[in-house]
């Protein structure tokens, strides 16, 4: 079966699978963290070669202090405590997002695991971490003009000041948690992206179900813009024949 080559995943509704049980918010962002790590294995032995995790936007500052440190916490204690994960399944940890603002022992953290699994040749995870879409492609725009670009870049040169040039489009968009909406999830690399939206709130959401989303994924008829096959397009041209009234 075809997986996407990249998943990214919107990783929604750790607040409501918490509330709705009568718990702190936090505890739905710890519950979440378990089914992360349960579908980053998942997604690396399905073959998928690049996975884009959103786990905290640019937008989320919005929340109550409280959260917001939880969050960075739970961030900061999972990569110090979890190296031996990645190691054993030979992932490379890359981060998208802007430092400025992150919390230092956050950013040390990142740091260490992105150095420590730099040679690992397994799957790329993709930290989504302080990003929001809009800000990179205009974070890029600005490195692209510091180092001398003039008038407009083109598409390469800018994708190559983005935080993880090493990545490709995305292929594939899974977003839990019920919303049908992007939220600044990586607005250009997502230009042609297939999307699948579960009603399922992240801490609910298992192997099984990404599975049925790469079975789903397969049967995608992607065209990035060209016409449909002919065979596609006489069926639906039959489709749409209604007999017509004569004379
Ligand atoms: C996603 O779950 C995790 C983050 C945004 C960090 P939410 O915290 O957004 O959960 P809901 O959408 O409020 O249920
Ligand atoms: C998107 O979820 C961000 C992450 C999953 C990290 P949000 O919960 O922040 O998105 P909105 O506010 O519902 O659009
Ligand atoms: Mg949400």
């Amino acid at each position: 079966m075809k997986v996407p080559d990249h998943l990214g995943i919107i990783m929604d509704g750790n607040g409501r699978w918490a509330t709705s049980r009568g718990l702190d918010r936090s505890k739905g962002h710890s519950e979440g963290l378990k089914t992360t790590r349960r579908i980053v294995r998942a997604a690396s032995e399905a073959g998928v070669r690049f996975l884009s995790l959103y786990v905290f936007s640019t937008e989320n500052w919005k929340r109550s202090t409280e959260e917001v440190g939880f969050l960075m916490g739970l961030v900061a204690r999972h990569l110090e405590k979890e190296l031996d994960f990645y190691n054993a399944l030979g992932l490379r940890v890359v981060h998208s997002g802007e430092r400025e603002g992150l919390f230092p022992d956050v950013l040390r953290a990142l740091d260490r695991t992105v150095a420590l699994t730099s040679s690992h040749k397994g799957m790329v995870v993709n930290l989504a971490l302080n990003y929001g879409g809009q800000d990179e492609i205009l974070r890029a725009m600005q490195r692209w003009s510091e180092e001398g670009g003039r008038g407009r870049p083109s598409a390469g040169e800018l994708r190559r000041h983005f935080d993880a040039p090493i990545l490709p489009d995305i292929d594939l968009v899974v977003r839990t948690g019920g919303e049908f909406r992007v939220s600044n999830f990586f607005l250009w690399q997502t230009a042609y992206a297939e999307f699948i939206f579960s009603q399922k709130l992240w801490p609910d959401f298992t192997e099984d179900d990404l599975r049925a989303a790469f079975r789903e994924y397969a049967g995608r008829d992607r065209r990035f813009g060209s016409a449909p096959p002919a065979d596609a397009r006489g069926a639906v041209h039959m489709a749409e024949v209604r007999p017509r009234p004569h004379g």
